[in-house]
């Protein structure tokens, strides 16, 4: 895989998505998901993404499980803080980005993690009532002190990365960015290009949507997060299944994939913007992992990014949940 470089770590062009390898889109079993990282990390994708919340801790345990067999700086560990949730059921509770849990959560996370460090740390999602320069200042410490490696961001908007940039630089920032959700490239992504820093699209085959797959709340499990997403409630995911006829079209003139154009349109996209990119696919099997990597093989000529180029503009249905009004910050409409 090609080197790609962000604030000094070699990260390859293609990461990996850890967050279903536990609960988050259904049970995973613990072997299948150990399996993932294992072939993972013999493919050479070792750029890994995981946050404190995801499956209460559990998934970064998982991934301590992982690293405790292989050299610690052969992965890069990117990991994340800031949602706040009832240990016991798992609800989103609030956020916090105040200097004492920023320092509180990173030790949790290194404990859970098995790790003396992580290379890049993340702000999860801005905290309404702390400055985000005050937050920043609080991982720069980290990083004074070799706990953190770079700092990152998700979730948040270009004025926010702006201020926090003007505090200590940032390496990367992370949010949603794919075919069906392109609003980052009015200001966040020229932004990240303009600052030299790193986007890292989360999400980048829209929750498993633009891999080709119908995924309705009917069918998905029952812990399946999915579920609260309105986007795919049977009429959207019928709609927006419907919208992906030129992503099937290129597939076949391409030999590939779905998902893989899913992938390869997100570098060409990235390359007219001038910025780094780092897709973090997820998949709870092996052999995806390989088929996402190839994808970084394939190239879209101009006719076939102007054929998917209308389609986030026809989505259906809206992209997060929806929280009760306490609870709305906790899932901001970035742009
Ligand atoms: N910062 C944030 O707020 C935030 C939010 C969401 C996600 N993330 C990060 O972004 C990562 C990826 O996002 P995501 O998991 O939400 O969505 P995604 O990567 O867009 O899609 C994942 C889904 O696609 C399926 N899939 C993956 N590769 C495939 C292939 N080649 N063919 C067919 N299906 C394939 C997976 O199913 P199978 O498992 O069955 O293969 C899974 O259901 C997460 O793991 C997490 O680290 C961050």
């Amino acid at each position: 895989m090609r080197d790609v470089m962000l604030s000094g770590l070699r990260v390859g062009a293609l990461g990996l998505g850890c967050m279903n390898l536990t609960t988050s889109y259904g049970p995973v079993d613990r072997d299948q998901a150990l399996a993932v990282l294992r072939d993972a990390f013999d493919g050479g994708v070792r750029f890994w993404d995981t946050a404190d919340v995801y499956a209460l801790g559990d998934n970064e345990r998982l991934l301590g499980e992982f690293l405790a067999t292989v050299p610690r700086d052969e992965v890069v560990l990117a990991t994340k803080f800031g949602g706040v949730r009832d240990p016991e059921t798992g609800r989103p509770l609030g956020v916090r980005g105040d200097p004492a849990y920023v320092r509180e959560a990173c030790e949790a996370s290194l404990r859970r993690l098995g790790t003396d460090h992580i290379d890049l740390y993340y702000q999860h999602l801005p905290d309404p009532a702390v400055p985000i320069e005050e937050t920043v200042g609080a991982m720069a410490e980290l990083v004074d002190e070799g706990k953190v490696r770079c700092i990152g961001l998700s979730n948040l908007g270009t004025d926010q990365l702006r201020a926090a940039h003007g505090e200590h630089p940032i390496a990367a920032v992370q949010n949603e960015w794919n075919l069906f959700y392109r609003k980052v490239e009015s200001a966040l992504v020229p932004a990240c290009a303009e600052l030299g820093i790193a986007f890292v699209p989360y999400s980048p085959l829209g929750r498993g949507v633009l891999t080709g797959a119908t995924i309705t709340t009917t069918e998905l499990d029952a812990e399946d997060e999915r579920r609260m997403f309105p986007r795919f409630a049977p009429q959207h995911a019928r709609h927006n299944a419907a919208l992906l006829g030129p992503v099937h079209r290129l597939a076949e003139a391409h030999g590939a994939t779905p998902a893989q154009i899913a992938l390869a349109w997100l570098v060409q996209r990235s390359e007219v913007h001038g910025l780094t990119v780092v897709p973090i696919p997820g998949t709870r099997h092996p052999a995806r992992v390989k088929e996402n990597v190839a994808a970084l093989d394939l190239r879209l000529g101009q006719d076939d990014l102007d054929a998917v180029e209308g389609i986030a503009g026809q989505v259906s249905g809206e992209r997060l949940p929806e929280l009760p009004p306490e609870l709305r910050h906790f899932m901001p409409e970035i742009v």
